[in-house]
């Protein structure tokens, strides 16, 4: 099992919006009406239409996620999630991003996706420490993948080689 693992699971360094994946996820706010960061890169690659869906939504609580069209995009879906806001980390902002990543698998699961793109979710403007967050993503993505055969896989998409290092590292402890 833990090699079949292994392989359901890639690092990418780049830009997720290029991504040829059934669905990518992205890093919202609780409005869904765009942002910066990998919000604003994915609205722009996906074009006006994508608004005009995620307004019909009428926003998403933190820690959960809303499945949209893809658009002009690769990928067919997107499923927007809203990651916690970091304040120190007394707020249950671990469980808050732990749900983010469990929400967008069974969001995954509902659509049918088998190929899911992930950026690093609340690790930028929402300053929630990079590597706590990793370790959030992966410890969550094995036991998601451990449970449910029909992910085939799941890319996680770092923005600059420091961050796809820090993966890496993680990785190698999570599934040691
Ligand atoms: N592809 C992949 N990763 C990206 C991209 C991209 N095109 N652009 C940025 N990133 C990375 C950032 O480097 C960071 O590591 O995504 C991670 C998440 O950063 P943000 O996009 O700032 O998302 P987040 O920290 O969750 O803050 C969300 O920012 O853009 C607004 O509307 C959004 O209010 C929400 C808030």
């Amino acid at each position: 099992m833990e090699t079949n693992l292994r392989e359901r699971i890639g690092f990418v360094e780049g830009d997720i919006t290029k991504m040829d994946v059934d669905a990518i996820v992205n890093a919202a706010n609780t409005s869904l009406l765009g942002g910066g960061g990998v919000d604003g890169a994915i609205h722009r690659a996906a074009g006006p239409e994508l608004l005009a869906e995620t307004r019909k939504i009428g926003g998403c609580p933190t820690g959960e996620a809303r499945v949209t069209k893809g658009y002009r995009l690769p990928a067919k879906w997107v499923i927007h999630t809203v990651g916690p806001i970091w304040s120190g980390g007394n707020r249950n902002e671990d469980e808050l991003l732990a749900n983010c990543y469990r929400n967008s698998f069974e969001a995954a699961i509902e659509i049918g996706a088998v190929t899911v793109a992930f950026p690093s979710i609340s690790t930028g403007a929402y300053r929630f420490p990079m590597e706590r967050a990793i370790n959030i993503a992966l410890r969550e993505t094995k036991s998601f993948l451990q449970a449910n055969q029909s992910i085939k896989k799941v890319t996680f998409v770092c923005f600059g080689r420091e961050v796809y290092n820090k993966y890496q590292e993680v990785f190698k402890e999570v599934f040691h």
